[in-house]
């Protein structure tokens, strides 16, 4: 079926919703995994699965936290006096980066923590060991806490490129305790500028510039404007400290400001060889902060606690990913997002793994890129989207053949994966012989949730497999009735109990927490425990009869491109901060390389002179006010917005002509003669859909 087609069967699934316009594939046969797992992965039989079941729930979490190293054991697993608010592993302390960090340095302190791998292919690969990393993330936690008065509990906001001094900075942080807030670095200033208001944030850590796509952007000036930003909705940064991408050379056109603005790389000397002992945290202590983007124009900052959320990134990357120590794993996504923050660093160096860090774009210079350097450095284990892997195969299908890697696991994460492509991996990049993993999880979730166990579970292409041991999903149809497994119809995908790595709070305001997450199937009891509080994930999917779960995408107003989420509601106010844009709708369609991309449509206060310049402008403010990864695929300048008699805008009108499907019946609007009106316009600009 086309995309758009719309399957009666799909009752839950809103139209004009993303999961709606889900690219439809039939249900694959299921491939044995690779022989070669059976007998070295971390997870062979079924011993797992089965302590977990006979443990039950809370006390087979017990086994994530084992994982940990504490300084003062937990006296109970979880705690739900207060749900959906929960606490795992209560009365324990830890320091998380005395987990990723100090705890190897006897056993693997001379082996590479990190391998930096710099966009310049001339510039070669750079090991920073264990110990290394260990006294650099000292030197600069002696530099926050004696120069910017960094404490614990304090919120540090860090907008930094895929550079080893961005996971040094967040270990700094966790080391002394201070909640750290990363904005991924293609964020506009405008983007962080809110964050820090946020977050309450008095310090902003940036870097001069960085280089992507075979070009040094000058990224400086973005604090600048994060600052005013912040200002203006009441919040001052106090201390401005800008690493340099070349040590020792400033190469930002903006000036410094003397007291504000400090150059680590000149200061820092002053504190090597310092030792800073590592603050012990509560388990429920906050250790980040993540924003994400949800159905209000405000982003919400996800907190993640550390005991339960270092449990799960950990205990995920050794069913899941199979890592283990000192074997080199890559995972080529940007540590500004929830990826990168679980599996490059907190779940690979918790575990002791090499973890490595590529600063550009995956095809820079050419597609053979990726796989030249995982032959270099003996990578074994990988991690990527779809939309990497699309574009990989798109530029060079063959070049995986050409280099001589090989792999025993590549992972799968962020947006549905259609099986041709499943197919590439598996056989050219997996030659055949990896298992894929095809990861299911969220922001909020803090670490995998659904995934096949690579050596012992069957795969199938398109499908992000059972649930892992301790989750409980469930697929309930509006009315909160359970959709029977192998009914084929979609509906809210729920998980039944909670788990360690689920997010604790939004950022400063609890409620919207419940509201976003827990209030739609919450059930009213005397004595509330968790199971009356399901946690709805905001994704359609489809539960198979072996239980294997397919995604659909978002039910929300939330855009996944590319595995990165856009809200339509931000869209669309950084549409109307153009004072000719009277009205201003988002809707998403399908795209060939990034699943998703949004649609713009916009009605003006008085015709535009150049309709192709209030496009582009249209364009400039997405990207201004949230970043260039934001960009509209199409813009479309109407005469009016499809409404309702009451004024509302038919967004699922609009999603149904830009995705050439029927709008349904449009004769109760009160201006149903628009949308042929519309309908003209999408079609004279040329289709949108791929
Ligand atoms: C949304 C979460 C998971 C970390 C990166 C994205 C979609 C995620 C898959 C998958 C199909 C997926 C969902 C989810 N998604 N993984 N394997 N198959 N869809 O985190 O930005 O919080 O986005 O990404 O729609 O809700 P995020």
């Amino acid at each position: 079926m086309p995309p758009g087609a719309s399957d009666p069967e799909w009752g839950a699934v809103p139209a004009g919703s993303e999961a709606s316009i889900a690219v439809h594939w039939p249900e694959e046969a299921r491939l044995p995994p690779p022989v070669g797992l059976a007998a070295t992965a971390n997870v062979r039989d079924d011993g797992l699965r089965t302590r977990f079941r006979e443990r039950g729930f809370p006390e087979c979490f017990r086994e994530c936290a084992d994982l940990l190293t504490w300084m003062h054991p937990y006296a109970a697993t979880f705690d739900d006096a207060n749900p959906p608010f929960y606490r795992w592993f209560v009365g324990g302390s830890l320091n998380a980066s005395a987990n990723c960090l100090d705890r190897h340095l006897d056993l693997r302190g001379d082996r590479p923590a990190i391998w930096f791998v710099p966009e310049r292919e001339a510039a070669a690969p750079i090991a920073l060991t264990y110990r290394t990393l260990h006294a650099r993330v000292n030197a600069l936690a002696a530099l926050l806490r004696e120069s910017a008065g960094v404490r614990a509990g304090d919120r540090v906001t860090i907008h930094l490129p895929m550079t080893p001094e961005l996971p040094i900075t967040m270990l700094a942080c966790a080391r002394l305790g201070a909640v750290h807030s990363v904005v991924f670095g293609g964020f506009s200033g405008e983007a962080c500028g809110r964050r820090i208001a946020d977050s309450g944030s008095r310090v902003l850590i940036t870097m001069d510039g960085y280089d992507r796509a075979g070009r040094r952007l000058d990224h400086r000036p973005n604090a600048d404007t994060a600052i005013a930003v912040a200002a203006q909705a009441g919040r001052t940064v106090d201390h401005l400290l800008i690493w340099e991408r070349d040590p020792g050379t400033y190469a930002s056109a903006a000036p410094l400001r003397p007291g504000r603005d400090l150059l680590l790389n000149d200061v820092l000397p002053a504190f090597e060889g310092r030792a800073i002992a590592p603050v012990a945290m509560p388990s429920e202590a906050p250790l980040f902060l993540m924003y994400t983007s949800g159905t209000t124009g405000r982003p919400k900052g996800a907190q993640h606690g550390t005991g339960g959320y270092l449990a799960w990134a950990a205990a995920t990357s050794r069913w899941v990913l199979d890592l283990r120590p000192e074997e080199v794993y890559w995972c080529l996504a940007d540590i500004g997002w929830i990826t990168g923050h679980s599996y490059i660093v907190y779940g690979p160096l918790s575990l002791g793994a090499t973890t490595v860090l590529y600063e550009g774009v995956p095809a820079h210079p050419d597609p053979g890129r990726p796989w030249r350097i995982a032959e270099r450095l003996g990578v074994r284990v990988f991690q990527t989207s779809p939309t990497a892997i699309r574009q990989l195969r798109q530029l060079g299908p063959d070049a995986p053949t050409a280099s001589g890697h090989r792999f025993r696991v590549i992972a799968t994460v962020g947006e549905p994966i259609e099986p041709a492509t499943w197919r590439w991996y598996h056989d050219v990049v997996g030659k055949g012989e990896a298992a894929v993993v095809d990861t299911w999880w969220q922001t909020e979730t803090g670490g995998i949730l659904t995934s096949t166990l690579p050596a012992i579970d069957p795969m199938k292409p398109g499908s992000t497999g059972p649930p892992l041991p301790g989750i409980d999903p469930v697929i309930l149809d509006d009315d909160g009735k359970e959709v029977p497994k192998g009914s084929g119809r979609a509906g809210h995908l729920v998980l039944r109990s909670p788990w360690p790595g689920l997010m604790q709070t939004v950022w400063g305001d609890p409620d919207r927490f419940v509201t976003t997450y827990f209030a739609r199937f919450h059930r009213e009891t005397e004595n509330p425990t968790w199971r009356d509080w399901p946690y709805v994930a905001g994704d359609g999917a489809v539960l198979a009869e072996d239980g294997y779960l397919r995604i659909l995408g978002r039910l929300d107003d939330v855009i996944n491109v590319a595995g990165h989420r856009l809200g339509t509601k931000e869209i669309e106010s950084a549409c109307l901060s153009l004072p000719e844009v009277a009205e201003a709708a988002v809707v998403p369609v399908p795209d060939e390389l990034r699943g998703k991309r949004p649609v713009v449509y916009v009605s003006l206060r008085r015709p535009s002179a150049d309709p192709r310049a209030t496009g582009e402008r249209v364009t400039r403010a997405v990207e201004t006010a949230i970043g260039r990864f934001a960009r509209p695929k199409a813009v479309h300048i109407v005469p009016d917005m499809p409404k309702t008699r009451s004024g509302k805008i038919m967004r699922r009108v609009l999603a149904a002509i830009s995705n050439g499907s029927d709008p349904g019946d449009v004769t109760t609007l009160s201006n149903p003669a628009v949308v042929e009106e519309i309908r003209r316009i999408v079609a004279a600009a040329g289709s949108e859909g791929s």
